[in-house]
Parts: structure tokens; C-alpha cells; sequence
């Protein structure tokens, strides 16, 4: 779940925060929220939404108008405006942020009945429930985005502006109905989700990184650098981390290939994951460190923790970012290094990105092998060539000859992880590099994914296979850990011709 409510004070469900009684004027124009009832809204959704939770499904609205994608009528948001302004003026908003939360959003319900009645809108009973449960979000949660934050089927949500909410459900890219009243509402919101870690993001700080507290990742840029409203975007934290043999029920990997990753995993081969945003490689990594013996001492970094080892021998470490002078920053090169001084059997980087992987394939060069990192490229080759890359922009002045050498001599296999265009994740190869020819590094794919066309609902038909590499350049690291007969198995399993379609 998103964050922990806490409760802000006593318990008071008795008292009533209602200041005035509501206006009985049925025909009173449409005013707009006033400034000053906004700023203490402000006020009440800072205090009253710092650490909290998102509202029961109890809350929902009923219709669950969060799963239509078509967007709610002008005639809804002009009559919410209404409602709430209305409310706004009835209730002491002080007395309602010292109010814990249920009890809060039971006032709040009595009174948006109440208002209704009044102003005799005629709505159906659906859309009461829908009103009030956005009145309620408003007030007390991240508004418009509640009702998302609580789905579990969804992996990223990404908000571009007031106006446009997207999310990613079943690695497809969809829009949703979420607005929000206007840009000031989505930057409070934004503010309310990253102060609770102890993060500011305003124009003087307008761009923030946080990882909240269940774990989710959350990425803030505001005006003025994004010029339609405040850009947010969330990478929900799943508690249950997929595992390997839920990958091979989804046909992200067939049981031989997950029979590779396992051993590949388990005998100390170095390992990078290879994939682009989003593609499953913190996932797959997760996957993957879960072969490692027991006995092993791992050290992992991350930007933003999100592995979960099992091993009892772990330690988990973080990056820092700078505080609000701009001081104070502990990069991942930083954390690498001092792995190496922490006598790690094995190095776990959760993403690499910069310099820290000169010191990343040190450490495979320099007997931490097995360790294991993730890397943005789109197929094993390009992978290579972003390593490369990112050792020349790290300033360190080697001929182009030597870093290729450091490269070869310290990664033995690259996992390639896609996101393929009809939303389905698949490891698309396993790929070993194999040594130098002249200035070039070779490798050799050992298994890898092929797609042979599309089924009539758009769906990508594929297959995994083996190149039929008998003896692979790590076989003797099977052999070591006794694992060359299972790898011998699963190469010549995955080589034999599957039916068409099957994965
Ligand atoms: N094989 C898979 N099948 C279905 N869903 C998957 C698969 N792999 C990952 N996912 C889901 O996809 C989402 C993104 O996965 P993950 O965080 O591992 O991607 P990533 O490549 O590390 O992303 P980023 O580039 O942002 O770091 C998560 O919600 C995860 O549960
Ligand atoms: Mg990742």
C-alpha cells in the first residue's frame, strides 16, 4: 500500500466540525473554491495527509469510474466544484484535521448528502458515492489519485499535468479519467506525497526524487521546467515480487531458460541485465539473486531499494541525494567502492548508470564473481557499447583497447530483458561474451527468443530456444557447483524444435 496513515489525534466522532449549517439556497450560482478556504485546505491536506494511507475500498466510488477510461463530463467536475465549495464554507476545517480519518470522512459524507439534498441535485446513488468519494480523497488523501494508488494490478502511474493520468496495467500503456482541478491542486498533491519522506518540491526545487515509504518510487519535476503542470511519476513497490517460475507461467522465459538463469544465478557467473525502461530487469535481477547460495555474503546498492533477498547474509545499501543546498550526496560510485572494503562475496548494483561501473567490473575482475547489475540498453550488443561509454564519460583515460579487455575479462553473461510492442515481457536472450578478436568483443548468444508473428487478438506469438552452444564458456563453472548436467539438459531441451506458437 501506498504510505501509513496514522491518526492525527484523538479520536472525536462525536464532535462535529460543522461551523454554520449548510446554505439553503438550492439556486446559489457556481462560485469557484475561495482562495482563502483553499489555503487552509492546503493546510488540513498537509497535516492530514502526512503519512497517510489510502482510503479503504469501503471509499470507492461505487461505479468504479477509476476503470472506465472515458473521462467524467464537465457537468460532474462543475458540480463537485459546487459541492465542495459548499462544504469548504460549512465545516471548521481545524477541528476536522485533529479528527482521525474515518471519522473525518464520515462528517464529510453527512455533509456532501446534506449539501445535495439542499441544492436538490438529482443524482443516482452511484454517483453520490462517486462525488463524495472525491470530495473525501480531496480533503483527506492524494485526491484524484487514491483510487489508483490502492490497485494493485497497476505497475507505473504517470501524470502530465492537471488534465492527463496514465497508467500501465499489463505492460499496457493506458489513459485514465484522474484529473485534477487544476495544476495547483496536482503540485499540492505532489508536495503532500514527497514530504513524507522529508522531500520539498517547489520552483526553487523543482525537480525531486523520493522513494516513499512502502517502497514505491516517485519522480516530481514541476513548473517551471515542465511547462504543462507539475509531471509525476510513480513505480507502485509490489510486495510480492514476481519470482522466476511466475515469469516461466507467463511466457516471459520458457523452463529451460529459467533453468539457465537459475544456474547462471547460483555458479558465479557475472552477470548484467540488459533491458529498457520498465523491460523487467530490477525484477528479473530480484529473480535471480534469489540462486544464490545461502552462505554468501551479498552487498547490494540501489538508487532506490526495491530487491528483496532472502539470503541471511545481506547487506542492503541506498543512495543519498543532495539535501536542499545541493550538499551532501553519496552517488552510487560512492557506495561501489565501499562495498569493496566491506569484504562482499558478491556485489548486487540495482541500476548502473554512470562511473560506478568501472569500479562495478573491477570488482567482478578482482574476485567478486557472481555479482550482478542492471543496464538501460536495448539488446546485448548495445549493452557492451553503453558500458564503454559510460567508463569514457567517467573521465578515466584508458585506450579504447584496454576498457574493451576490462569489459570482456569481467562480464560473463548478458540477460536481455523487452517489454515487446503488444505489453507482454520477455527475456529475448542470454547472451555470453566470449573473449576478444583483434579490437572486438565477441559473444554468443546461448538462448534466445524468436517471434514468428501475431494471433488475431494482437498478441505476439514467439518461441525460446536454445543456438544449440552445447559448452558454453562457463561450463566449468557448472561443473564446479556440479550443475553441468542440468545445464547440459536444458540447452539441448530448449534446442529441440517446439511446436509453432508455444513459448
Ligand atoms: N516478466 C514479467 N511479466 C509481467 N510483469 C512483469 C515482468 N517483469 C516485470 N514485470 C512488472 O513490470 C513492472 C516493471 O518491472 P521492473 O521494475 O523490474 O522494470 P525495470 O526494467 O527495472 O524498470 P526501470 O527501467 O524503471 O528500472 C513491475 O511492475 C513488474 O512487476
Ligand atoms: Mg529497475
Amino acid at each position: 500500500m501506498f504510505g501509513k496513515r496514522t491518526h492525527q489525534g484523538p479520536s472525536d466522532a462525536g464532535a462535529s466540525v460543522r461551523e454554520r449549517p449548510v446554505e439553503a439556497k438550492p439556486e446559489a450560482p457556481a462560485r469557484p473554491v475561495a482562495s482563502a478556504p483553499r489555503a487552509m485546505l492546503a493546510e488540513i491536506e498537509t497535516k492530514v495527509g502526512r503519512g497517510s494511507a489510502p482510503m479503504p475500498p469501503a471509499a470507492r466510488p461505487a461505479g468504479e469510474t477509476q476503470r472506465n477510461t472515458g473521462r467524467r463530463d464537465d457537468a460532474f467536475y462543475e458540480r463537485k466544484s459546487q459541492v465542495f465549495a459548499a462544504l469548504i464554507d460549512t465545516i471548521d476545517l481545524s477541528q476536522l484535521a485533529a479528527m482521525d480519518v474515518e471519522s473525518a470522512r464520515e462528517e464529510i459524507r453527512d455533509i456532501v448528502n446534506d449539501i445535495i439534498q439542499i441544492k436538490n441535485y438529482a443524482m443516482t446513488i452511484a454517483e453520490q458515492e462517486d462525488l463524495l468519494a472525491d470530495i473525501c480523497n480531496d480533503v483527506l488523501g492524494y485526491g484524484p489519485l487514491e483510487p489508483l494508488l490502492m490497485r494493485d494490478d497497476i505497475a507505473d502511474i504517470m501524470v502530465n499535468g492537471a488534465k492527463k493520468t496514465f497508467i500501465e496495467v499489463n505492460g499496457k500503456v493506458i489513459e485514465t479519467n484522474v484529473q485534477f482541478r487544476d495544476n495547483q491542486q496536482l503540485l499540492n498533491i505532489c508536495q503532500r506525497i514527497v514530504s513524507q519522506v522529508g522531500r520539498r518540491v517547489d520552483e526553487t526545487s523543482p525537480i525531486c526524487d523520493a522513494r516513499l515509504p512502502d517502497g514505491s518510487r516517485v519522480n516530481v519535476i514541476a513548473p517551471p521546467l515542465a511547462l504543462d503542470g507539475a509531471a509525476l511519476t510513480i513505480r507502485k513497490f509490489k510486495k510480492d515480487k514476481l519470482t522466476l517460475d511466475q515469469l516461466v507461467q507467463f511466457g516471459s522465459i520458457s523452463p529451460e531458460g529459467a533453468a539457465i538463469l537459475q544456474i547462471i544465478g547460483r555458479v558465479r557467473c557475472n552477470i548484467v541485465i540488459s533491458g529498457g525502461t520498465g523491460s523487467g530487469k530490477t525484477t528479473l535481477l530480484n529473480c535471480m539473486t534469489h540462486y544464490i547460495d545461502s552462505d554468501e555474503r551479498i552487498v547490494t546498492c540501489e538508487d532506490s531499494a526495491e530487491l528483496q533477498l532472502q539470503q541471511p547474509h545481506v547487506v542492503r545499501l541506498e543512495t543519498r541525494p543532495p539535501n536542499i543546498e545541493g550538499e551532501g550526496a553519496i552517488t552510487m560510485r560512492d557506495l561501489v567502492k565501499n562495498c569493496l572494503r566491506m569484504r562482499p562475496e558478491r556485489i548486487v548494483v540495482g541500476e548502473v548508470r554512470g562511473p560506478e561501473v568501472f569500479d562495478l567490473l573491477q570488482a567482478m575482475n578482482t574476485g567478486h564473481d557472481g555479482s550482478m547489475g542492471t543496464i538501460h540498453a536495448n539488446s546485448p550488443r548495445e549493452c557492451l557499447n553503453r558500458i564503454e561509454s559510460m567508463i569514457a564519460m567517467g573521465g578515466f583515460a584508458l585506450p579504447s583497447k584496454t576498457v574493451k579487455e576490462i569489459v570482456c575479462g569481467s562480464i560473463d553473461i548478458i540477460v536481455q530483458a523487452a517489454r515487446l510492442r503488444d505489453g507482454s515481457r520477455r527475456i529475448t536472450h542470454i547472451t555470453e561474451v566470449v573473449g576478444m578478436e583483434g579490437d572486438v568483443i565477441i559473444t554468443q548468444d546461448l538462448f534466445v527468443y524468436d517471434i514468428k508473428g501475431e494471433d488475431a487478438n494482437g498478441r505476439l506469438i514467439g518461441k525460446h530456444r536454445s543456438t544449440g552452444i552445447g559448452r558454453p564458456k562457463f561450463w566449468d563453472k557448472a561443473r564446479y557447483y556440479g550443475e553441468e548436467k542440468r545445464l547440459a539438459a536444458a540447452l539441448d531441451a530448449s534446442n529441440e524444435e517446439a511446436p509453432e506458437g508455444s513459448f
